[in-house]
């Protein structure tokens, strides 16, 4: 533990009640988080999450074991003490605090006020700032009983952020805030984070921004549990979520008759949540979540064939091991890991090799293309797009094909570009996928 440590909390319990009432909610609690880290704490209710946060935020002191919150130790801490470690913190919580006799920006100024950063000329300029950062610029002179519920949270939200604290303490933040604001509101602490290393610890149960997490950590009742506990809870949670909007139809049923807007936004939205899950998780086994990807992966890639008025719609996995790709989602199913083609041979191998997209008229008058596949399948390739799609860590991790423009001409670069916007979100697909597979061993491949 160093003095840079900015949360240090080991062997926490904690209880409530007294005598016969008393209840331990917390067991054996030891974590450490750096400056600049942003956590967040998942859990089911009751787990003791926001129970942690108040002992963290110095908003009582601790009774057994170690919290040492920017350099001073809370256990059995004195009033002053507690009250000097809050000075520094932001807090938003569930409940919002706010003080009902002022309004939205007398608010925000008392929080700016009290950390004692700015003078008094600059509070109400900097308290307005930070309001219409959150989206309140129409509702500066409310009163909290005048907002709606997202709106006092977005108050409570500029105001534990207008004092650029230390350390920011909030309890389900995005909890009454649309997609859109609570995206918003995520990035702002996420650029506090790295650019004032902000330590940030956060509870949520909103999957969609755990990806702003460097760490999860579960709280099961009142024990801090394993990464994986984590992980299949998260993944259970995104699985209903998938479910409710899913229902009974196959995904194939589901993207056959929806425009182009209704299916960017969908592919928006998984992969949204694959994202978060491939960032936040080291990706469990989940048969039901696996299934749903392979059936997705399949259904829109040949969605885009359909989009993109091509004959044909191909995926291969580049095996960098094996030094060659592999066809993994195609129109026949039986050209799948029965295709192999060489890295750096035909057009998907060149693009698997340099990382570059390929576009060609007239497959057969190019030098590059390979007519082995064709030769294979029994089928005329004309004229091609080939994209490379790179894994999170940068690499050429797998290839996406469009053959032939059913009209007979040439694909062309407004092709080129609707099929790389697409095919960005396929990939996060395909990687998550493939991140499953791996960790199922050899009966996954
Ligand atoms: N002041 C208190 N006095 C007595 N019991 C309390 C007190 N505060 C919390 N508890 C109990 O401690 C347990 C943990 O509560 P806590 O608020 O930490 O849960 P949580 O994980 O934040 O749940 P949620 O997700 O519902 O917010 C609960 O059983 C709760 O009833
Ligand atoms: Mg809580």
């Amino acid at each position: 533990m160093s003095l840079q440590t900015p949360i240090s909390v080991s062997g926490l319990n904690h209880s409530f009640g007294k005598g016969d009432l008393r209840k331990q909610i917390l067991f054996d609690v030891s974590t450490e988080i750096q400056a600049g880290e942003i956590v967040i704490v998942t859990g089911p209710s009751g787990s003791g999450k926001t129970t942690m946060l108040t002992l963290v935020g110095a908003l009582r002191s601790a009774q057994e074991g170690s919290v040492r919150i920017l350099g001073e130790e809370l256990h059995k801490a004195r009033p002053r003490t507690l009250e000097k470690v809050r000075k520094q913190i932001g807090f938003i919580f569930q409940q919002h605090n706010l003080l009902g006799a002022l309004s939205a920006i007398q608010n925000v100024e008392l929080g700016i006020r009290a950390s004692g950063k700015y003078g008094a000329k600059q509070l109400g300029e900097r308290a307005r700032e930070m309001l219409v950062a959150v989206g309140l610029e129409d509702r500066l002179h409310h009163k909290p009983e005048q907002l709606s519920g997202g709106q006092r949270q977005r108050v409570a939200i500029a105001r534990a952020l207008a004092a650029e604290p230390a350390m920011l303490l909030a309890d389900e933040p995005t909890a009454s805030l649309d997609k859109k604001s609570g995206r918003e509101v995520v990035d702002r602490m996420k650029s506090l984070a790295n650019e004032r290393g902000t330590t940030i610890l956060l509870v949520t149960h909103d999957n969609r921004i755990l990806d702003i997490a460097d760490r999860i950590i579960h709280l099961e009742d009142g024990r801090l549990s394993t990464f994986t506990d984590a992980v299949i809870a998260n993944n259970r949670h995104m699985m209903e979520m998938l479910a409710d909007n899913r229902q009974k139809q196959t995904m194939h049923e589901v993207v056959e008759d929806m425009d182009e807007a209704q299916f960017k936004e969908l592919l928006l939205e998984i992969t949204d949540e694959s994202q978060s899950f491939l960032q936040a998780t080291a990706l469990a086994n989940d048969l039901a979540f696996r299934s749903m990807l392979e059936q997705g992966l399949f259904a829109f890639t040949r969605k885009l064939r359909q989009l993109l008025n091509a004959e044909r719609s191909s995926l291969f996995l580049v095996k960098h091991e094996h030094g060659h790709l592999e066809l993994k989602v195609a129109e026949n199913l039986d050209d799948l890991g029965s295709i192999r083609i060489p890295i750096g041979k035909g057009i998907a191998g060149a693009v698997a090799q340099t990382g570059q997209a390929i576009r060609i008229d007239d497959a057969y008058a190019d030098s590059r293309f390979n007519p082995e596949v064709d030769r294979q399948t029994g089928y005329r390739t004309r004229s091609i797009i080939s994209l490379p799609i790179m894994n999170q860590a940068g690499e050429v991790f797998a290839v996406a094909q469009l053959l032939n423009r059913k009209d007979g001409q040439p694909f062309d670069a407004g092709d080129e570009q609707k099929f790389t916007q697409f095919i960005e979100s396929i990939g996060i697909i395909f990687e998550t996928l493939e991140g499953l597979s791996a960790d199922k061993g050899p009966a996954g491949e």
